[in-house]
């Protein structure tokens, strides 16, 4: 096995090729980066949607094959719309975890033959990083930050203090928001992926008519719970078949309602403990993953960050869910700071961001993705 990088980083500005595989999307990109500033050139997402739908859920074997089989085409199409060729890249970024090791595993050995074909410097991200460092794509957004990742595998609240450097204040003791509500949205029979679809049913709902719990609202600690909220609208929907039949589409709008404005009654509740934590130079807040899409989460978040005196920082709608321009910014932060990873970097199915408190919290996870949160 191939021990050592073939390239050591150079300074200067970067030009990096980012390839994303860890879950449900095949995505590469090319991303400059110059004067601490970035600049996407190309972002191109292929959505695996169709391939799972028919399961209600991502199937990891489906999905690492479709990557080999897409892989190429994006990343020429990447390139392409870019306008370069790999001889302009100064280096290659691949998320090397958490995520679904199959799919995990195609993208970053493309990332080390590309590294290893065309003598450059790899890095080996953690997706997380990516989701943290994606509103730095278009804001100047400094560290030290607050940060709230919500996607479909994670619910975390970090400190993010630099490249590399989180301190993790809370996290799901259970299920991830975004899974919350994926689940939800199965139990309603709106199909997947969840999020949207709940988002959309809610926009007609009445979401007073349920009385839905805030599973942690205004105890101590800032972690999470969401398991109880999904099985209460399993409650109310069989409360409601017992009553006369399958929920109407007013029933599935107004619990689609009474579960989201629940969602972001904790969200808000658990942020507002975090920033707490927060010092006078650190009074900026991120929210970011593909649950930060939410309209109304995100509404809610920026009234907070006013009430606070924090400043509202969301990425654009299309780096919010998984995408590779995060990649390659996290692959050109670290190529600028003189870091890259050997071509021996494993790929991590588990990969937490902040390694010390994930030993330490929460203790009481049952969560099927919890453990890797
Ligand atoms: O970050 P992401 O694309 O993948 C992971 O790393 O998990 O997040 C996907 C999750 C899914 O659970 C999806 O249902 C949720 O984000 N999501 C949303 C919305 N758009 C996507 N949840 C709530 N509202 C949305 N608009
Ligand atoms: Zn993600």
């Amino acid at each position: 096995m191939v021990k050592t990088a073939a390239t050591s980083p150079q300074p200067g500005p970067q030009l990096v090729l980012g390839l994303e595989t860890s879950c449900d999307e095949t995505a590469a990109a090319v991303v400059a980066l110059e004067g601490g500033r970035a600049r996407v050139l190309a972002s191109v997402v292929a959505s695996q949607i169709e391939a799972h739908a028919p399961y209600g859920g991502v199937v990891p074997e489906i999905a690492a094959r479709a990557h080999v089989e897409a892989l190429d085409r994006v990343i020429a199409t990447a390139l392409d719309e870019a306008g370069k060729s790999f001889a302009d890249l100064t280096g290659v970024a691949a998320t090397a975890g958490p995520g679904l090791i199959g799919g995990v595993m195609v993208g970053l050995v493309t990332g080390k033959a590309v590294a290893l074909a065309r003598g450059l410097p790899l890095v080996a991200v953690n997706h997380l990083e990516g989701h943290a460092l994606s509103p730095r794509l278009e804001a100047d957004v400094p560290f030290p930050y607050l940060l709230l990742l919500v996607s479909g595998g994670h619910c975390q609240l970090l400190c993010v203090e630099g490249l590399g450097r989180a301190r993790r204040l809370g996290s799901t003791i259970d299920d991830a928001v975004g899974e919350a509500f994926d689940k939800t949205a199965k139990l309603l029979g709106l199909g997947y992926p969840g999020g949207p679809a709940v988002e959309r049913a809610a926009r007609r709902g009445d979401p007073t008519r349920f009385d839905l719990p805030r599973p942690l609202k205004g105890r101590p600690g800032c972690d999470f719970s969401f398991a109880g909220l999904k099985t209460a609208v399993a409650r109310e929907v069989e409360l409601l078949r017992r009553a006369g039949g399958a929920p109407t589409a007013a029933d599935v709008a107004d619990l689609c309602a009474g579960f989201q404005a629940a969602v972001a009654d904790v969200l808000v509740d658990r942020t507002g403990r975090a920033m707490a934590h927060m010092g006078a130079d650190g009074r900026r807040f991120v929210v970011a993953g593909g649950v930060a899409a939410n309209a109304m989460l995100r509404a809610r978040l920026k009234t907070l960050c006013d009430a606070r005196g924090f400043d509202f920082h969301a990425p654009a709608l299309k780096y919010c869910g998984d995408n590779a321009a995060m990649i390659a910014l996290v692959g050109a932060e670290r190529l600028a700071a003189g870091s890259c990873d050997g071509l021996d970097a494993p790929a991590r199915p588990r990969w937490p961001l902040d390694a010390s408190a994930a030993l330490a919290a929460p203790t009481h996870v049952v969560g099927r993705k919890g453990a890797k949160a």
